[in-house]
């Protein structure tokens, strides 16, 4: 049974409150946590942006949203007026210590012990400029704490500046980067199946996993958000953040607690054992792809180019192959890739293990496939794990793969709360573990950047790959110079008979 653990009554302010994040995500988790009765009547949430506009027409356009993000069954009346009896709104510059900000000043008081919450929902070059003027107007007590988006930056050295300019205003351990994905129940879950079973444990190796894949794979196009997106690409958009922090947890020693520190150690190690890319080698070792013109999910979509409506080299897809240096996984590649407008929506991890060293049974008993553990973490979350079996009956020694499926929704046939859920209540909680250490983050982006300036030193436009599709030929060339394929096992998704089996009847 889900147990929910109330917080305690705290002020949160959403500087951006009028922007997608905000009115997508944050608002809709904030009224279902109000709902549950996990956040206590005594909060208030502040929304905070440029526009001006009053208390009411504020709270009718997050109703819209709330309409929009979780239907009409879950915005009962009742909920609503919970909701908005505890919203409120200033309209303020984030850059100019005008009125709005004295406003937000009166509002909070001064009660330097309760739990203040500022979430930056803006562009990251505000950030510096919020936080100086949280701490001009004397807000930044002991029992505050900042909360910011991803992507921390353009490059190491942007990152380095923008914690810089937090860090001058907030203690380490006040500071909250989000990387959404850390908040997906099925991410967290990685850590239970690692670390709460001892079978696994005992094959995460060298010896016995020939490799990993990580397909982060989205139906969708860029959403409208061409600004932002333009500018970042996919390998700033998810592999710099998202991919390599699923990377880190399959591939970290065990903390040795749920510490926020210890946990994050570990990864940071993970980051720091990755190979660097040398700038030469990443045109063989990493592909950028961009859509063209394709029908995904049975609609026709526009090219990236004709979406935003201008020329662009910028990456949709990116797939490529890690490595790490550390004795429990020399050799062992981990395969990523991501990427806009793909057939459908699939996250999932694929661990596949070696070959059995040589086979006893005839060439007429049929193909020995390797063992692989799938962990799917959206949609359709659940585990697979592929066995080789006998075919029953007469007939001789046939051998097939068969699947044990572990589907969590079955099992615990309860809605899976959204990330934003539960790492807000983290933050206010003050629990760091689920959100991203400045020394992270920049080991990320440094391993990211020999991919970048290789990128930006080589002439030819990313390779085009028709939405729809997994991504240019090229990705697939990835994989199988190394004599490997991605997994295809998309059965749930399209209903057809597995790929796999179907192979080999
Ligand atoms: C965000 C990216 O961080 O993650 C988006 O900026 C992407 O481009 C999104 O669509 C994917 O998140 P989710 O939770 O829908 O898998």
């Amino acid at each position: 049974m889900a147990q929910i653990i109330p917080v305690q009554p705290f002020d949160g302010v959403v500087f951006g409150a009028n922007g997608d994040l905000s009115l997508r995500k944050l608002m809709p988790a904030l009224l279902r946590r109000f709902r549950d009765g996990q956040i206590p009547l005594e909060s208030r949430i502040i929304g905070a942006a440029r526009t001006e506009m009053d208390r009411a027409a504020f709270h009718a356009r997050v109703h819209a949203a709330l309409e929009a993000a979780l239907g009409p069954e879950e915005c009962t009346p009742e909920a609503l007026s919970l909701f908005f009896s505890r919203l409120f709104y200033v309209s303020l510059n984030a850059e100019v210590p005008g009125p709005g900000w004295t406003e937000l000043a009166t509002m909070l008081g001064s009660a330097p012990e309760r739990i203040r919450v500022f979430y930056l929902a803006t562009a990251p070059n505000l950030y510096g400029p919020i936080c100086r003027n949280l701490a001009d107007f004397g807000l930044v007590s002991g029992a505050a704490r900042v909360v910011v988006e991803k992507p921390i930056g353009h490059d190491l050295a942007s990152a380095r500046a923008i914690n810089d300019e937090i860090g001058s205003i907030f203690a380490e351990r006040q500071i909250f980067r989000i990387d959404h994905f850390l908040g997906k129940e099925t991410v967290q879950n990685l850590m239970a199946l690692r670390f709460a079973n001892s079978i696994f444990e005992r094959l995460w190796t060298a010896d016995v996993v020939d490799h990993v894949q990580i397909t982060v794979a989205e139906s969708v196009g860029i959403e409208g958000r061409t600004d932002y997106y333009d500018r970042a690409g996919a390998l700033r958009d998810m592999v710099q953040n998202h991919l390599l922090q699923l990377l880190c947890l399959l591939a970290m020693e065990p903390p040795i607690s749920l510490d926020a520190d210890a946990v994050r150690d570990e990864k940071l190690k993970v980051l720091r054992a990755l190979r660097p890319f040398d700038v030469h080698e990443v045109g063989q070792r990493v592909v950028r792809g961009q859509y063209t013109q394709g029908v995904v999910e049975g609609r026709m979509v526009p090219g990236y180019q004709t979406e935003i409506g201008r020329q662009s080299r910028t990456e949709t897809f990116v797939a490529l192959k890690a490595e790490l240096r550390s004795w429990r996984w020399a050799g062992v590649p981990f395969y990523l890739r991501t990427g806009k407008r793909m057939p459908h929506k699939v996250s999932e991890v694929v661990v596949q293990f070696r070959d059995v060293p040589f086979s006893l049974f005839p060439r007429e008993s049929g193909a020995l496939l390797p063992n692989k553990l799938i962990v799917r973490l959206q949609p359709n979350e659940g585990m697979h794990l592929y066995l080789m079996t006998k075919d029953p009956g007469p007939g001789g020694m046939r051998l097939r793969p068969v699947k044990l499926n572990i589907s969590f929704a079955e099992a615990f046939g309860m809605r899976y709360p959204d990330a934003y859920e539960r790492l807000l209540m983290d933050a206010v909680r003050g629990n760091t573990t689920l959100f991203m250490r400045r020394d992270e983050v920049e080991a990320a982006w440094a391993w990211v950047e020999p991919i970048l300036s290789a990128w930006e030193e080589n002439p030819d436009p990313p390779r085009a790959y028709p939405a729809g599709s997994w991504g240019p030929t090229a990705a697939i060339a990835l994989i199988e110079r190394d004599g490997r394929t991605w997994n295809e096992d998309w059965e749930e998704q399209s209903a057809a008979p597995s790929p796999i089996i179907a192979k080999h009847p």
